[in-house]
């Protein structure tokens, strides 16, 4: 079949504005949209940009705007999207190139979260161990890859950079209910402030839009309850 891909193209170094571009390509309904880009990249036009790495929904890399809506390119067939379709960068983060934006401010968010063990127990000779059920407490927040998907689909995010955002609150998720760690207290502290939690308006775009199906605004509840019953 014949797809008709509009492209978000900017080059800051040469466009004074932004600007779509259309390319028609030969595909199959079981094709990629990364393969669309791809043939678009290797047989069309070789400046065009945009980021992946695995094309197996496990990096993170290619998330972007596909028909408006945040996915990775590497998950969405063709067949899902039909003929016509427009790829945009994501939005509340500063276009680099074409579908490539900054994340340094996601990723500094992610940073400041303490997005590690932190264990100030002396080191055991073998595993920390931990029950099953203490382990499944944070099985849902430990599929996230940073794609950025629920952070920019947030229009808290888009109006505020400063908010951490829903996959720095995931991420620190994954390690406050972890039996093993001894941080929870600082992440909670930290997820106090003005630009923690409680800029969460609930609206459950980040749930939508997460590739790995995270209830992401139930992980966002559970930290805001901790900071205000919870005695850790
Ligand atoms: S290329 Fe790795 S998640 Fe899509």
């Amino acid at each position: 079949m014949q797809v008709t891909l509009r492209v978000f193209r900017y080059n800051p170094e040469v466009d004074r504005r932004p600007h779509y571009q259309i390319f028609e390509v030969e595909a199959e309904e079981t094709d990629l949209v990364l393969d669309l880009l791809n043939q678009v990249k290797w047989y069309q036009d070789g400046s065009l940009g945009f980021r992946r790495s695995c094309g197996h929904g496990i990096c993170g890399s290619d998330a972007m705007r596909i028909n408006g809506v945040n996915r990775l390119a590497c998950k969405v067939l063709v067949r899902e999207v039909g003929a016509k379709l427009t790829v945009e960068p994501l939005l509340g983060l500063r276009v680099l190139k074409d579908l490539i934006v900054d994340l340094e401010p996601f990723f500094e968010s992610y940073r400041s979260l303490l997005p590690y063990l932190v264990n100030h127990d002396p080191l055991p000779s073998g595993e920390r161990l931990q029950s099953p059920e203490q382990r499944a407490r944070f099985d849902d927040t430990t599929k996230c890859i940073l794609c950025a998907c629920c952070t920019t689909s947030c229009p808290i995010f888009w109006g505020d950079e400063g908010y951490v955002g829903p996959a720095a609150i995931v991420q620190a998720h994954r390690f406050i209910y972890d039996s093993r760690d001894h941080a929870a207290n600082a992440r909670l502290q930290i997820l106090s402030d003005k630009t923690g939690v409680f800029r969460c308006r609930t609206t459950f775009n980040c749930t939508e839009a997460c590739p790995r199906g995270i209830e992401v605004t139930k992980a966002i509840q559970e930290v805001k309850r901790s900071i205000l019953f919870d005695r850790f």
